[in-house]
């Protein structure tokens, strides 16, 4: 790293919020999708949110895989903070909807095979690529996906324990997690070319998460006809 640009890219906007800036409008189509829009207006049924939980869960194994892989790295090692993990949620969300033979039920579609590709081919070799993915869900779940969980309880009229919505239950206040993410964003030791790469992967991720969902929403018209 050169450390002039590094010093640069430090001096002006916190990497954080030129990070949010640049990747907002990405971030907008995905709440805009037909089955997020389905999912926040509280139009999906039981089986029909099951699927996107499906869809998530060879995400977070990777991403988790990822990160024992990272635990090592000091700059992205700190990402990953203590309570901040999914898979164990996301299992237990999964055993409820699907039952306890729920790995036997499920199967990613082509855009969940095509997120897992990306992230096996970045998240593993490059600190920044793994960030980047990373931030992409962990910083959604804390952030419209707190809302999520509330209409998703709503939605299937699911009784005030956690099951069914454990995904969206984290052991300490999503803003404290936030801030703490924004913290360490900001400290990444990232030049601004590096910072670009990382902006760049983080709009791919937010695509790959719009297909996610359109193929999601694909299938509501297919059940709809
Ligand atoms: C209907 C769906 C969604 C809604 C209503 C929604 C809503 C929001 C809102 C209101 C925030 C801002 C929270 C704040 O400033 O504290 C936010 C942040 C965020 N969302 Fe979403 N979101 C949705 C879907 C998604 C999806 C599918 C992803 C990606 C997988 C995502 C990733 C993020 C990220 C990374 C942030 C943090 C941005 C930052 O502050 O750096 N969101 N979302």
């Amino acid at each position: 790293m050169n450390d002039s640009a590094h010093d640069d890219a430090r001096a002006g906007e916190p990497f954080s919020a030129r990070l949010r800036a640049a990747t907002w409008s990405d971030h907008g189509d995905n709440e805009s999708s037909a089955y997020m829009s389905a999912l926040v207006e509280g139009r999906l049924g039981r089986d029909e949110y099951a699927l996107l939980v499906a869809q998530l869960h060879p995400v977070y194994e990777l991403l988790e895989r990822a990160a024992d892989r990272m635990a090592s790295d000091p700059a992205a090692a700190p990402f990953d903070l203590p309570g901040l993990r999914r898979l164990e949620a996301l299992e237990a969300d999964l055993a409820f909807f699907y039952g306890p033979r729920w790995r036997d039920r499920i199967e990613p579609g082509e855009a969940a095979a095509r997120y897992c590709e990306r992230l096996r081919e970045v998240c593993f070799a490059w600190p920044g690529g793994f960030v980047a993915h990373h931030y992409t869900r962990y910083m959604g779940d804390l952030s419209g996906g707190q809302y999520i969980g509330l209409q998703v309880r709503k939605m299937l009229g699911l009784s005030a324990g956690d099951d069914g919505v454990r995904f969206y239950r984290f052991a300490g206040k999503p803003k404290a997690y936030k801030d703490r993410y924004r913290v360490l964003l900001d400290a990444a030791p990232w030049d601004a070319a590096e910072q670009d790469r990382v902006i760049g992967e983080v709009k791919a991720a937010y695509r790959l998460n719009a297909a996610l969902t359109r193929e999601l929403g694909e299938g509501l018209r297919h059940t709809a006809a």
